[in-house]
Parts: structure tokens; sequence; C-alpha cells
């Protein structure tokens, strides 16, 4: 098959959806990979590095038009659409349930419509998504000491403290992939580690994988009030699949947090989860409100490139392989953890929350591959 690889054009991405590894595994495989001129140089992978490893380079316009699976890293923009074409795979994330414009330049175009954040395994994990979780959790504790500081209008706090003299406190709200990320960098950071959870089996797990070294607290409303008042840093991790995040921080209750401490609101992608929460850019990362510093940026990976885009593509590859090696029809059949990643296909919205989302037909995966794939 020939795989295509897009440069991301959307300000401020500098990922890339394959790398020069990648591209010698799929091309010792037998298949053909054209790299767009530019596309890995974000994240300090050359021209060159391509194609020593078998890749070819090319232009915008011969990626597009020649390839079977086109990659990317986020959904196609505006100044795209026109690129969109059937027979063409396109596998990248979309998040196209908040994004009625893209559903409809993709339903039109007849584009096979691969998302990676709705690829989902029988046990209701989303293995394409996690790795950006990881590393958003893991910059969070980061982002939070930077902003700590007191010329960055922090309390002037050194999270790890030093011999008599006491750590800073961090609260994380939510104990899934980022806050259990986020826990482990605090902790490294030498801070006094909280998580508040609602499932005790989740925190049952964060127990003993963490080996008693946080504070477990069953997140109540006044377990929140309490622990963010006494927190230098609070770190908003929470997520109810495939809702807004609630908001469990009410703008009473940052403005009862201390005078300069942070909140870091990783769930802003959901819409965050203070009331306080508006998202942010790499650009502008910071607002204050009440004097609580609000770091809400809501594409964080896209600040370590590198890291991001080789965990990014640790993970994709295998499906990549599989769509390259089986074409798509084969492989949803075999795996039906891609099946839930199409969302549409053949001009029809084959997720049903995407459809539901912008009031369109929804047609089901099977009768769309059973008459036309
Ligand atoms: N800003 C970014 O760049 C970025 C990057 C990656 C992920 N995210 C977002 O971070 C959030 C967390 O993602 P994740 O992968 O860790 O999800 P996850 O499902 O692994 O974890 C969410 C956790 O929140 C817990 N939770 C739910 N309601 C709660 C409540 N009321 N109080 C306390 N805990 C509660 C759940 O039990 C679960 O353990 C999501 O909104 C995700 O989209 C943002």
């Amino acid at each position: 098959m020939r795989i295509g690889v897009a440069k991301e054009i959307k300000p401020q991405e500098y990922r890339v959806a394959l790398t020069p590894a990648g591209a010698r595994e799929l091309v010792q495989r037998g298949h053909e990979v054209v790299v767009e001129a530019g596309a890995g140089t974000g994240s300090q992978f050359p021209d060159t590095d391509y194609l020593a490893n078998g890749a070819r380079i090319a232009s915008v316009d011969e990626v597009w038009e020649s390839a079977e699976l086109l990659l990317k890293v986020k959904e196609p923009i505006e100044s795209e659409y026109g690129r969109l074409r059937e027979g063409l795979v396109l596998f990248t994330y979309l998040h196209i349930a908040a994004d009625e414009p893209l559903t409809r330049a993709l339903a039109d175009s007849g584009v096979a419509a691969v998302a990676y954040e709705t690829v989902e395994t029988d046990d209701r994990r989303l293995p394409l998504l996690a790795p950006m979780s990881e590393v958003a959790g893991r910059l969070a504790p980061q982002a939070g000491a930077h902003y700590l500081e007191r010329p960055k209008g922090g309390r002037g706090l050194l999270l790890g403290g030093v011999a008599g003299v006491a750590p800073g406190k961090v609260v994380v709200i939510g104990g899934g992939i980022v806050g259990y990320n986020a826990a482990v960098i605090a902790l490294g950071l030498g801070a006094q580690v909280t998580i508040l959870e609602r499932s005790i089996d989740r925190m049952r797990h964060l127990e003993e994988v963490l080996h008693g070294r946080v504070t477990l607290l069953m997140s109540t409303t006044l377990q929140i009030e309490s622990s963010t008042a006494d927190a230098d840093l609070v770190i908003g991790a929470v997520l109810i699949p495939g809702a807004l995040a609630p908001k469990l921080l009410t703008r009473e209750m940052v403005a009862g947090m201390k005078d300069g401490s942070v909140f870091c609101d990783v769930a802003i992608d959901q819409g965050g989860c203070a009331e306080t929460s508006h998202a942010t850019t790499h650009d502008d990362p910071v607002y204050d409100v009440d004097g609580v510093t609000h770091y809400c940026v809501a594409n964080m990976p896209g600040a370590v490139p590198i890291t991001s885009t080789k965990a990014l593509t640790n993970v994709t590859l295998p499906y990549v392989e599989a769509i390259a090696d089986q074409g798509l029809a084969e492989a949803v059949v075999r795996d039906k953890a891609l099946a839930h990643g199409i969302n549409v296909l053949d001009g029809r919205i084959t997720y049903e929350a995407v459809a539901e989302a912008h009031g369109l037909e929804y047609t089901p995966l099977e009768d769309v591959l059973g008459s036309t794939v």
C-alpha cells in the first residue's frame, strides 16, 4: 500500500504521524512510504532520516493525491478539506463530535475517516489516547512548578522543599492515566501528593502501585473544597467518558485557594473541571483568577513534540501495519478495536455519538461494510 505522511499545518503543531523508524518498519513489510517535505522537522526528524530508511520525500500535493492511506496527527483544517477524496483512508485524531463542518466535509468527500481517539478495546481502553494522557500528566507538575516561581507570578515556593523546609502540596483531582502520571512526577519533585478519586477500585490500584506514597481520598465536594484550599498546586485530571468534564471546582472554591497557587486544568480539552477554566494556548498559557494562576492548555503534548511523536507512533504503528497489510475492510473485521475507530465511511456517519452530536443519520459500520467495501 502507498502510505502518505502529511505535514501538520495547524498553528503550534510540531508532531508528525510517523517516525523514520516507523517508515522503515512499513517499507520492510513491502509498503511504499511517501513523506511530505519537512513533515518531521518539528520533531527533529529531517527529511534525510526518512530517505535513509526507505521513504520518499514529496510535495504536499503528491502526498495527498497519491496516498491510499494518509497518516496525520491532527484533524484536517479547512484549507485541507479539498484534498479529502473517495478511495483515501485517513488515519488521525479527528474529534469530530465537536466539529460539524469537518464531519460534513468528511462525509461529502467519500473518504474513509478513522479516528485515533475512538479506537477502543473490549475492556474500554482507548489505546491511541493513552500516550498523550501520559505526556500531559507528566507535564502538569512541571508547568505547575514553573508557575509557582515568584517571578512567574506564583507564591514563590519550591515543590520539593529542602532539608528543614516543608515540601509543597500537590492535589490531583482524578486518578486515571493523567492523574497517575502527574502524581509520579510530583512525587519525583519531592512534593507531598494527594489524589482525589471517585472509584474505590482505582484508589486501591493506585495505593498498590505507588506504594502508599500518596494520600488517596474520596472525591466529595467537601473534600475538594478543603484539599484545594490547602494546596499549592491543583491538577485537574478527571474524565467522564463521552461527556464534558464535571465542574468540580466552583468559583468560590477557587477564591478560597492560596494566593499565588497554581491550578493546572488538564481536563480542559473536555471543557475543564473548574467554573473558572477556559482553554489557553502555548503562546499565552496562563491567566489569573482571584490570585490563582490558571494553566489550561488544551494540547499540552504539543509542547514536547519529540517525546509525543515517539509515544504516539509507538501505539499507532501496529494499527497502521494492519490497515496497510490487510486493507481497511479486512483489518476492521479482524480487530474490533480498530472498527470503533471508523467515524465516517463512504459518506455515512458510522460512529453513533458523532451522528447524534450533529443530528445526522447514523449508519452502523456493518451496513456500510457489507454493501461497499
Ligand atoms: N490538556 C491536554 O493536553 C490533555 C492531554 C491528554 C488528556 N487530557 C484530558 O485529561 C483528562 C483525563 O484523562 P485520562 O486519560 O487520565 O482519563 P482516565 O479515564 O484515565 O481518568 C479519569 C479519572 O477521573 C476519575 N473521575 C471521574 N469523576 C471524578 C470525580 N468527580 N472526582 C475525581 N475523580 C473522578 C475517574 O474515576 C478516572 O479514574 C481528560 O479530560 C483528557 O481528555 C488533556
